[in-house]
């Protein structure tokens, strides 16, 4: 695997290369990372990987200074993974002077983790956009944990006429359901325990065996803090009508300090 922290080396390897599927990341990888690379093998025969903790997505009071970072671990990861290139820049490579042009994404992006992450898909689509400049992909692959993410980069390619494929991978899980995240490292073993009722949550909902509201109420009556649950439907995140058969339902709890999202397509 060639590691690059620069955007002309990045550049000179991609200009040597042919179809192009990219897994953009944060680090601190596990294994629905990998099934992300191993979805991204499917679309293309390269594959690249970033690794950038993008400040611009962090709200001051949340985790930037100690999101989980452990570059040597993912490197081993991605190697065993069979990753052609991993693009690591550091801050000032991809933000070398204030950022002063940012992506405004549509209002939807005010709503469900927008609501409680001021401006967090602004910060979102800007990197996304800036990776997208560097790597040019053909192909990019994000997982549908980040169900809104997914749908904000969908609409970003889509509107301003970006020539890549938005692959879409499926949620991985633990055996008890709890989504894999890299946040979960900060879970307690007690609350490590506890976490899976977000996801047996959602599937009750999903099930109709309760409502979102009836789903807020248990979880803060286990100690959560509960921030929504919401169903909407798959194809916008718009509030489904009577007609809209295929929904999602997300939600997103603090349990102790960790914030915890999950979703759930029926
Ligand atoms: O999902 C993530 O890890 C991040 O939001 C992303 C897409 C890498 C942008 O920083």
């Amino acid at each position: 695997m060639r590691i690059v922290d620069s955007i002309a080396q990045l550049r000179d390897w991609r200009s040597n290369v042919g179809r192009l599927a990219f897994v953009p990341t944060m680090g601190n990888l596990h294994a629905g990372h990998i099934a992300l690379v191993r979805l991204a093998r499917q679309h293309a025969p390269y594959v690249a990987v970033s690794i950038f903790v993008n400040r611009l997505q962090f709200a001051p009071a949340e985790d930037f200074g100690s999101y989980p970072r452990s570059f040597e671990d993912d490197c081993a990861k991605l190697e065993a993974a069979g990753v052609e290139l991993l693009f690591a820049p550091g801050e000032t490579v991809l933000y070398p002077e204030p950022q002063g042009f940012i992506v405004e994404p549509p209002p939807q992006a005010n709503e469900l983790e927008g609501a409680f992450r001021q401006r967090f898909f602004h910060g979102v689509t800007t990197v996304v956009l800036k990776l997208f400049n560097c790597v040019r992909p053909e192909v990019a692959v994000f997982g549908k944990k980040d169900y809104q993410q997914l749908m904000m980069v969908k609409a970003m390619v889509r509107q301003f006429n970006l020539p890549i494929q938005v692959v879409a991978a499926e949620t991985e899980r633990e055996p008890d359901g709890l989504a894999m995240s890299s946040r979960n490292g900060y879970l307690s073993a007690a609350e490590r325990a506890e976490a899976p009722r977000l996801h047996r949550l959602l599937a009750a909902i999903a099930a109709g065996t309760t409502t979102c509201s009836n789903a807020f109420d248990q979880i803060a009556a286990a100690g959560w803090k509960p921030d929504y649950f919401e169903i909407r439907r798959r194809r916008d995140l718009a509030p489904p009508q009577t007609e809209d058969r295929e929904r999602v339902v997300l939600a997103a709890a603090r349990l102790g300090a960790t914030r915890l999202i999950d979703s759930l397509e029926f």
